[in-house]
């Protein structure tokens, strides 16, 4: 396993280009099992995940081809309508072939995602809309089996606006012929850029963005070609980082207006920004003021930079606030900040943080992607030296994370750990 090693304390500098979203990535390469025609879509991280997703496809039947962040599926082969454990077992967002999957075949087989550090991770919402549109659910020896004679357009409430269960049920509705409609919809980016691509392929997709879409589903989809939009959590990780660390940096393709909520935030803390469509400039402020966070759905502060802010308020000049509203145990890189000298309180979803000077370097473990994250980002302000064991958590969701942090002035190396 591979470890970074981090000596704390440099400013940070220079500029950083932003890779394609992971997030909005792996829903778009799920739907390219609606169709028999070629696919390629452009702006592709090199992530663990997106390695996972290639294997799975081809495992299937899909011909994938992967190279300078452009991946390409073709249909040569039958079609096999499984996803097997040991690859779902790595990716729990494997879920998201089982709406295209059963929308195409009336069949899919696939491993029940287990939970993972930050929380039990259920499907139900995703079957309770399977179920809507007519298909019947089975759990087997940790499979669930989804089979369907016909499928029907449906009218589904979710009760939850969960990002994976929206991107499953839009990409079921889109080759189901007839209305459907998904009210409490997730709203995050991710799901108006994977309703970019359906209306490519045929289906026509209204209301993404909003608490309420509409699907026109078609009997056929189309091949297409599409360029993922930014990510929007690897944006926000550097800023913090520039926050935190102090110095300037500027960041090229960005999509400012997916990070509102956390570019007014770092603003209260007295970080100075200035903001363009796609470039974004941030200059640390001469203290960092605290400033309270609760985590919400889209366009509320993302869960996923929750962990970055943790760390961020930790040297805070004051005392300051994180709910965590989305997962159920999104803390555990509070216990490795405390041994960094962290003084953080947890009561349940809230953690109290009452900003130190400083943090020491020391040896830490990331438990899964953000807390990894955010362990870095305290390991490049920490006095000395940081060792961050585990990063293949971060190597699924950061595309090169070492080098763009080298180049934004961070000392790091990657070593390989026993
Ligand atoms: C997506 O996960 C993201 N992953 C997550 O990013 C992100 O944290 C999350 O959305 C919230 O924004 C991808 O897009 C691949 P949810 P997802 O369904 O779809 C509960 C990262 O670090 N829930 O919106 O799994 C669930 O337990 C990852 O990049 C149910 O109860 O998130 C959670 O508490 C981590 N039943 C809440 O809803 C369900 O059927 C939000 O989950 C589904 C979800």
């Amino acid at each position: 396993m591979d470890s970074f090693i981090i000596e704390g304390g440099s400013k940070i500098c220079g500029s950083v280009k932003i890779s394609g979203s992971k997030n909005s990535s792996l829903p778009i390469l799920f739907s390219t099992v609606l169709t028999d025609e070629r696919c390629v879509i452009n702006n592709v991280p090199e992530l663990m995940d997106i390695k996972t997703t290639y294997e799975l496809l081809s495992y299937c039947g899909k011909t994938c081809f992967f190279g300078f962040n452009s991946f390409s599926v073709d249909e040569k082969n039958k079609i096999i309508t499984e996803a097997p454990y040991d690859l779902v077992r790595k990716m729990r967002a494997s879920v998201l072939i089982a709406g295209p999957m059963l929308a195409r075949f009336k069949h899919v087989k696939f491993s029940m995602p287990g939970g993972c550090a930050i929380g039990v991770r259920p499907i139900d919402i995703h079957l309770d809309g399977f179920k809507k549109f007519g298909a019947d659910v089975k759990l087997d020896a940790g499979y669930v089996i989804l089979s369907a004679k016909k499928l029907k357009p449906a009218v589904i409430s979710l009760k939850f606006p969960s990002v994976g269960a929206t991107e499953n049920i839009m990409m079921l509705a889109s080759l189901v012929e007839g209305k459907s409609v998904i009210k409490n919809a997730a709203k995050e980016p991710e799901i108006s850029d994977l309703a970019c691509v359906l209306n490519k392929m045929g289906a026509r997709v209204s209301g993404a963005g909003s608490n309420e879409i509409v699907v026109e589903g078609s009997e056929k989809l189309k091949g297409f070609e599409h360029n993922v939009i930014p990510d929007r959590i690897e944006a926000g990780t550097f800023l913090i980082l520039t926050a935190l660390c102090g110095g300037r940096l500027e960041l090229l393709n960005v999509e400012s207006r997916h990070i509102e909520t956390l570019l007014k935030k770092l603003e209260k803390t007295g970080a100075i920004l200035e903001v363009y469509d796609n470039r974004i400039v941030i200059s640390s402020g001469k203290k960092i003021l605290p400033s309270d966070i609760k985590t919400e759905p889209y366009p509320g502060y993302p869960t996923d930079l929750q962990a970055q802010w943790t760390s961020y308020m930790s040297v805070a000049d004051g005392k300051s606030m994180v709910v965590e509203n989305i997962f159920e145990n999104r803390f555990m890189h509070v216990a490795e900040l405390i041994r960094m000298g962290a003084d953080i309180e947890i009561k349940h979803n809230t953690v109290i943080i009452n900003g130190v000077k400083n943090l020491k370097g020391a040896t830490v473990m990331a438990s899964d992607l953000r807390a990894g994250a955010g362990l870095i980002l305290a390991g490049a302000r920490a006095q000395g030296i940081t060792k961050v064991r585990r990063v293949y958590h971060i190597d699924r969701g950061y595309e090169k994370i070492e080098l763009k942090l080298l180049a934004a002035g961070v000392k790091i190396k990657r070593i390989v750990d026993e």
